[in-house]
């Protein structure tokens, strides 16, 4: 494996878990304003994105390599005021992750490397489902506006979003 290619996959597991740490900074405040529906679908999404990081980790392991675990950043949307802007800078991440996972595939082809091209085809599948998602509920929020028992209502929806390991090797071995 090149130096630019664990390079860019280090860069995307701290990516991920840069991911997570958002979206459980996201439940956290939704729980402390009393939406808790929406504050474990958060956490959910943190346990995805945590599982998402995992998968490059395995990646690299399996290729003999070490993945180096980088500082994360503080998530400074945590301090966004309402849900309709929570939801929206999550899908403005997306779609940034989005764009990662594009530039991975790309060095992946460029360096021929078939075993991280085919690897990253689950991510690009999956980035359009969380892009899916996040536009779903904004979309919802939009219409219900302030109204509080429909904002009641879609709480009570998120509620029931179950986890599910998510990640390559999800099906396979859950554990990384
Ligand atoms: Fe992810
Ligand atoms: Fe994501």
């Amino acid at each position: 494996m090149t130096e630019k290619t664990k390079e860019i996959i280090n860069n995307q597991i701290n990516e991920e878990f840069y991911s997570a740490y958002l979206y459980l900074a996201f439940s956290a405040k939704l729980e402390k304003w009393g939406f808790k529906g929406a504050a474990n679908w958060m956490k959910i999404q943190a346990q995805e994105e945590n599982d998402h990081a995992l998968g490059f980790f395995r990646f690299l392991l399996e290729r003999g390599e070490e993945p180096e675990l980088r500082a994360i950043a503080k998530p400074e949307e945590a301090s966004l005021k309402n849900m309709l802007d929570m939801f929206s800078a999550g899908l403005a991440h997306e779609k940034h992750i989005t764009a990662c996972i594009g530039k991975i595939y790309e060095l992946a082809r460029e360096e021929k490397d078939y075993a991280l091209e085919s690897f990253t085809k689950w991510y690009i599948d999956e980035q359009v489902e969380e892009e899916a998602n996040a536009i779903e509920i904004i979309d919802k929020l939009k219409l219900i506006g302030d109204n509080g028992s429909a904002v009641y209502m879609l709480d009570q929806e998120l509620k029931a979003r179950m986890y599910v390991p998510s990640g390559p090797y999800a099906t396979a071995n859950t554990a990384a």
